[in-house]
């Protein structure tokens, strides 16, 4: 019996072997080929611009920048089917594989964003339609409507093929569905599609008209078909039911490639789009449900690196999946596209690289590797000149390189972990958006008034969504949390209840899920448990002067007047002499509820009051910052694993900072153990305990 199932083992392990050796050779595995480190730079690459014979000195100089992956495919589909069901993936076999030997992986995007002449002139229903009528024309990329039937067939086509050819190659990491997924198409049949929508939505049409208050202008709809399409001004109801309806279909339009990859594909392989930051043409908490990794496109444009606009928007993006994520695109120096096409400074894409890590980001891709040479993207930043040569760039980039990989051991299996949370909602920023009272309010630049000071004090924050659990965070902040679910009403109320230190910010809980009135004044059902309200709102013209708790300062753009009701409501901050219904009213309160708190500011406070209100809100929820205290303008960003924090710090002030640490620290970069650290202007250090 003994020797029966030796002999069985021998058999079980030849067979294991020779499947080994297929899989082997069927894939070009080079046993020598590293796993892929954690923490990775990478690039754009389009080998289809150029001859096979030219891959291989570009992936030698990649390599040697210290680059482990390249992105490819995403605008290939000319090339990828010339014609009609004529698929050829063999030049991208051959790239991957070329890739591989330089130990570099592969995310393979579909090429969906940019559809080959042949299929829009064969369907040109394909075509969309801008919000003025003209269909688009081929030339251009993002001409094809999201909500098209064909298109979404001929794409998933395109998808499985990829996916059948790429599916188990284990060099390819994960895909990219499309790319940075934005114009809409306004076409009839989307226009049905839309009403069919709000039918399942709103189930009858007088649920819709009451909900819309359609009695308003005669704005009664009869018919399903009567139903507009409207994207700046109209109906309130309207206008986001709308947005909702183009989250859903870009959602159902990545489901339908998605779909077809997994089931053609290794679950170790990642499926993942590339989303822009601060851009909202679409709710991202609903476009990202059905995504592995969450990753976007970093770019400063015209300028340089905002550290609290640009940190904002990583941490968005690490709360979409509540883990780490990608930068899958960001400049190497300048972008082609902004009204001045600056470049960052010599220091500064090494900065903003590091910035990205600090966040949470795992992999810094660079767009793009070199420039094809003739197409609409001539002048972008590259890593390559038009001579296939390295740029001055190329250096910095290869001093990233080696950090990533000297930093990488200990920043394996890290994520960020924060004790404060920001509250963000498509739907509030849509509604402010609409209709802002006062032009100069910018729902995107309140959050950041707030994030800049508290993520100063903290050194850490997650940006969550309003309906998130809540129960790990000292302190929640909410400001313009204008339209207020019921769901996140009850999650808010909830956390408050349970210890929690809630932070309403101006125009919060005023607007109901149809983007309605709630019949309470603010902060509608969280009134009670504040003990106060806002009794009236006023759009400013200058300035008026508050102080109070957070001392002295300006409300600046919009002042709320607020009434504290009940006997445990504090007045923290009053407006000085303005319009007459200001003078002297409160416009900050706060009430302890149990062990918890809620408090609200009820105007846009200038820089200092506003520092001072992050810290007294901080202080108050006992939130420490990470690392302690640090020269201001050096930023400071933990990364927590099995192995304890490792904290990145970089000096994006004007000048040299000396960081005196709490204990003596590993520096990663340098080597070492240091007491304290400094800092060049853009200087990096990665510290362990
Ligand atoms: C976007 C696109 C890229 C490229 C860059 C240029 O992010 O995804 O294809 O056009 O912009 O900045």
């Amino acid at each position: 019996m003994r020797r029966i199932r030796s002999f069985r083992g021998i058999i079980k392990a030849v067979a294991s072997l020779v499947l080994a050796l297929t899989l082997l050779s069927s894939t070009s595995l080079n046993a020598e080929t590293p796993p892929p480190p954690p923490i990775m730079l990478g690039t754009a690459w389009y080998p289809e611009q150029w001859p096979e014979s030219r891959w291989d000195a570009d992936l030698t100089l990649m390599q040697q920048a210290g680059i482990h992956m390249v992105r490819v495919g995403e605008f290939a589909w000319s090339r990828m089917e010339p014609s009609e069901g004529h698929y050829d993936l063999d030049w991208l076999d051959r790239a991957v594989s070329a890739a591989s030997k330089h130990g570099i992986y592969t995310v393979v995007g579909t090429p969906t964003a940019a559809p080959p002449a042949w299929l829009t002139q064969k369907y040109p229903e394909t075509l969309r339609v801008d919000e003025e009528g003209h269909r688009l024309e081929h030339g251009n990329r993002q001409q094809f409507n999201f909500a098209n039937h064909k298109y979404r067939e001929l794409a998933r086509k395109i998808a499985e093929q990829l996916a059948l050819r790429f599916g188990h190659n284990p060099f390819v990491l994960g895909w990219q569905i499309d790319n940075e997924y934005s114009d809409i198409s306004f076409d009839p049949d989307t226009k049905a599609q839309f009403q069919q929508w709000l039918k399942a939505r709103y189930g009858t049409l007088d649920n819709l008209n009451t909900r819309w208050t359609t009695s308003y202008w005669s704005e009664t709809i009869f018919d399903w078909s009567q139903v507009p399409i409207q994207t700046q001004y109209g109906n309130p109801g309207l206008l986001l039911a709308w947005k909702r309806f183009v989250s859903d279909t870009w959602r159902s339009y990545q489901k339908n490639q998605l779909d077809v990859i997994r089931a053609n594909s290794d679950p170790k392989q990642f499926i993942t789009t590339n989303t822009m930051g601060w851009y909202d043409g679409f709710d991202h908490y609903v476009v990202e449900k059905d995504l592995d990794l969450a990753a976007w496109d970093d770019y400063v444009g015209t300028g340089h690196l905002d550290p609290a606009k640009n940190g904002f928007a990583h941490d968005l993006t690490r709360g979409f999946k509540g883990k780490n994520f990608w930068v899958m695109e960001t400049q190497p120096g300048s972008v082609n596209w902004a009204p001045v096409n600056n470049s960052l400074d010599k220091g500064e894409v090494r900065a903003m690289a590091w910035h990205a890590v600090g966040h949470g980001a795992d992999v810094v891709s660079y767009w793009q590797w070199r420039s094809a040479l003739n197409g609409q993207e001539e002048y972008h930043g590259t890593l390559l000149g038009s001579d296939g040569t390295p740029v001055p760039l190329y250096a910095e980039a290869q001093q990233i390189g080696r950090e990533f990989a000297k930093a990488s051991p200990a920043l394996a299996g890290t994520s960020v972990k924060s004790e404060v949370a920001m509250l963000h909602s498509y739907d509030s920023r849509w509604a402010i958006d609409w209709q802002r009272h006062n032009k100069n309010y910018d729902p995107n630049a309140e959050l950041v008034a707030y994030y800049g000071p508290l993520r100063a004090i903290s050194q850490s924050i997650d940006v969550v969504e309003s309906v998130a659990s809540l129960s790990q965070y000292k302190l929640v902040v909410a400001p313009g949390l204008n339209v207020l679910s019921e769901a996140a009403a009850k999650n808010l109320i909830e956390y408050v209840q349970q210890g929690g230190h809630l932070v309403l910010g101006q125009r919060s809980a005023m607007k109901d899920e149809d983007n309605g009135l709630l019949p309470q004044r603010q902060p509608g059902p969280l009134a009670d448990l504040l003990g106060g309200r806002v009794e009236q709102y006023y759009a400013l013209v200058d300035p008026v002067a508050i102080e109070g708790k957070f001392g002295s300062g300006q409300s600046k753009w919009w002042a709320e007047l607020l009434g504290a009701k009940d006997k445990d409501t504090e007045v923290l901050e009053t407006y000085g002499k303005s319009n007459g219904w200001l003078d002297g009213k409160p416009a900050a309160i706060t009430r302890k509820v149990g062990k918890g708190r809620i408090t609200y500011i009820g105007t846009w406070l200038d820089g200092s009051a506003m520092t001072a209100a992050a810290k007294w809100m901080t202080d108050v929820s006992g939130v420490k910052p990470a690392l302690g205290k640090v020269p201001e303008g050096v930023e400071v960003y933990p990364r927590y694993g099995d192995h304890g924090a490792v904290y990145i710090l970089v000096n994006l002030s004007k000048a040299e900072q000396t960081v005196s640490l709490p204990s003596a620290m590993n520096d990663l970069l340098e080597g070492g153990s240091k007491q304290s650290v400094k800092l060049p202007v853009y200087g990096v250090a990665v510290l362990s305990k």
